[in-house]
């Protein structure tokens, strides 16, 4: 554990696949500490060779964003391991495209399981285990603003009730941690080439992670309960 100490600790979830892989391609190079986070049976090649390269650098755990019991395991863990964190990035996140005619409880289900409760549950988890000038983003989308209302026509209406409420619990949060210097913003990608962000997305993972993590290096608690672009500008709720 002496080790660790000398080192700045993120944790990324969602780790082993789009932008999730790229942070922790990027804290690895920067030297930090990465606690990556995969779904239990997550395919994870990529993120597995990388501990390869990294073992001092780089832990692997299995977590569940949907699911309580698994955040609580993860919690237990992470305390026995004395784990503390300068920068959480809460990534992981579904998106169903689903047309209006076919939406069901269960869609919206999953998507507020995945993309609202389970970040509140592991800011609550988290939140004991931040440092001082800490930074906790949860990654959000520019369909979670309901005064751009973008795509309001197309098929990702759960997703992005999902996303205005995790902009919500980013404000909710940040007030609460306030005190403990710890600063939340929600954060937008902007549209990326990922499995979600489909193939014509304009940006590569590459040029939106030196993008975000430019951000997220320089925000504090002046900006703590704000909604931020990629490149760190104030976006509409
Ligand atoms: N790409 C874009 O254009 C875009 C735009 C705006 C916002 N975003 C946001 O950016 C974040 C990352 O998106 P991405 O484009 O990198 O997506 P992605 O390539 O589809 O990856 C999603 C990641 O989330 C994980 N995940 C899904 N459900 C989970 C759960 N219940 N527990 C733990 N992990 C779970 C996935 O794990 P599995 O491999 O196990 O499924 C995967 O690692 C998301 O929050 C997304 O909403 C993306």
């Amino acid at each position: 554990m002496s080790k660790m100490t000398s080192h700045k600790t993120v944790l990324v979830t969602g780790a082993n696949r789009g932008m999730g892989l790229g942070y922790v391609r990027h804290y690895l190079r920067e030297g930090w500490i990465v606690i990556a986070t995969i779904r239990p049976h997550a395919s994870a090649e990529e993120l597995l060779w990388l501990r390869t390269d990294h073992p001092q650098l780089l832990r692997v755990s299995e977590l569940d964003q949907a699911d309580e019991t698994s955040i609580i395991r993860w919690q237990h863990d992470a305390a026995a391991r004395g784990y503390q964190f300068d920068l959480v990035i809460c990534n992981a996140g579904v998106s169903l495209p689903t047309a209006f005619g076919e939406w069901s409880a269960e869609l919206f289900d999953r998507h507020w399981r995945a993309n609202v409760v389970g970040p509140a549950l592991l800011a609550q988890a988290v939140a004991p285990r931040m440092r001082p000038g800490a930074v906790l983003a949860n990654v959000s989308s520019g369909m979670g603003s309901v005064t751009l209302n973008i795509g309001a026509e197309g098929p990702l209406d759960a997703y992005a009730v999902t996303k205005a409420a995790l902009n919500m619990l980013t404000r909710r949060l940040a007030e609460k941690l306030r005190a403990a210097g710890i600063t939340v913003v929600a954060i937008n990608p902007g549209w990326v080439r990922t499995a979600m962000g489909g193939p014509d997305a304009p940006a590569a993972v590459d040029e939106a992670i030196g993008q975000i993590t430019r951000t997220l290096r320089d925000v504090g608690l002046k900006n703590s309960g704000s909604f931020l672009s990629a490149t760190g500008e104030v976006l509409p709720w």
